[in-house]
């Protein structure tokens, strides 16, 4: 079954994307936020007018229901070849939430490795957990953006237990190899580490490239959990629906049990989009990667157009493109942008406190409008 990327129109992105759209006023191009400008893919649509046609807007079925569990194990065999046992699946709210329960329960404590750049509200989650927080920072001026495994073992000597791994890396846009994940693994087996692994990226695996689960790696299962959503790649993140995925029943039970007051806001509606995203969302997600891949394609020729001197670094995952504009010399590129063109990318410093010159560009829009976002953001920084 094939299926077919529907752009949005300015009028129903405004209307359905309350905070990416919503939250600008009407003359300001958004490209901040992780949201797809694109309709919603049909089989999720059915899916939650059937859920909502019958009343089903009660509470939702236990974490460790199976129908979830079934459908996560079915999408992680086929799309990247990962055997997980279904038992082993529990809803969470969403990602931020899954990731802070894994740190609160079931990662030792200790102190908290945080790759940066990094998915901003996330900077503030070793805090949160009563964590210190030890950057692992990638060099801005590295061609490629890799975990440095020396770093990474310099912080467990000093006090980190526990890594918060991104993989797809927002912002970074790189999916690791599994040669760079069993180096990770090595560090963390020889420091008695801990790993929460945030894939919600995952689906969003651009030219053909593998996803390689942190879980599918031998040695993995009693240092590890996965939060993993099919959030970001369907656009739903908004009905509320995260999985914890551990290999090792020690593990999965310190999850399950954690008291109801810590783990009880994943949504029934959104029970119902996950499920069909992962037994029905395969064609959907297909066109959507075809769509994304010309997308990231048409923003290369976009820059070496308009901004030359930008640096892009390659986009291998996501939809979103870290953008080294230091060459035009603005501290806060993206503040002069919304000033001057208005047009609202995501600051880099949210990012990684304290660097400059840098933006996230949001890229899963239509042609034309990348094609305005560049033109408006290259007559924002090429003056002083
Ligand atoms: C790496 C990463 N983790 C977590 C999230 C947030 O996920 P959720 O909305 O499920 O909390 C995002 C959102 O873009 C993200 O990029």
């Amino acid at each position: 079954m094939s299926a077919e990327i529907r752009d949005l129109t300015d009028a129903e992105a405004r209307a359905a994307l309350v905070c990416k759209w919503g939250e600008v006023p009407d003359d300001v191009l958004p490209a901040w936020v992780a949201e797809m400008d694109y309709a919603v893919a049909e089989p999720i649509i059915e899916a939650v007018q059937r859920a909502v046609a019958i009343g089903m807007t009660g509470y939702p079925r236990p974490a460790d229901s199976p129908g979830l569990g079934t459908a996560y194990a079915g999408w992680a065999d086929r799309r990247f070849g990962h055997a997980v046992d279904a038992g082993r699946v529990l809803a969470t709210a969403d990602v931020t939430a899954g990731v802070r329960l894994a740190l609160d329960v079931a990662a030792p404590s200790g102190g908290l490795v945080f790759p940066v750049p990094g998915y901003s509200p996330q900077l503030a989650m070793a805090e949160i957990t009563g964590r210190r927080r030890h950057d692992l920072v990638v060099d801005p001026d590295a061609e490629r953006a890799e975990l440095d495994l020396d770093q990474l073992a310099h912080h467990f000597e000093n006090g980190a237990r526990v890594l918060l791994l991104t993989q797809p890396h927002n912002p970074w846009g790189r999916v690791f190899t599994r040669a760079e994940l069993e180096g990770v693994r090595d560090v963390v087996l020889r420091h008695g580490g801990f790993v929460v692994s945030d894939e919600i990226h995952a689906p969003l695996v651009l030219d053909g490239r593998e996803h390689v689960p942190y879980l599918s790696v031998e040695g993995t299962a009693d240092h590890t959990v996965a939060v993993v959503a099919a959030s970001k790649g369907f656009n739903i993140a908004g009905l509320k629906c995260a999985q914890l995925v551990t290999g090792s029943r020690r593990l999965h039970t310190a999850l399950a049990e954690a008291p109801m007051a810590r783990n009880d806001s994943w949504s029934t509606i959104g029970v119902e989009a996950s499920i069909a995203a992962y037994t029905h969302g395969d064609a959907w997600l297909d066109a959507l990667l075809v769509r994304l891949a010309a997308q990231r394609d048409l923003l290369g020729s976009l820059l070496a157009e308009h901004l030359p001197l930008a640096r892009m670094r390659p986009v291998e995952a996501t939809y979103l493109a870290w953008l080294d504009l230091r060459a035009y010399g603005h501290d806060d590129p993206a503040a002069v942008a919304l000033e001057r063109q208005r047009v609202k990318l995501a600051a880099g410093h949210d990012y990684q406190p304290g660097l400059d010159g840098h933006v996230r560009l949001n890229f899963a829009t239509s042609p034309a409008r990348l094609t305005a976002i560049l033109e408006r953001l290259a007559a924002a920084v090429t003056s002083p």
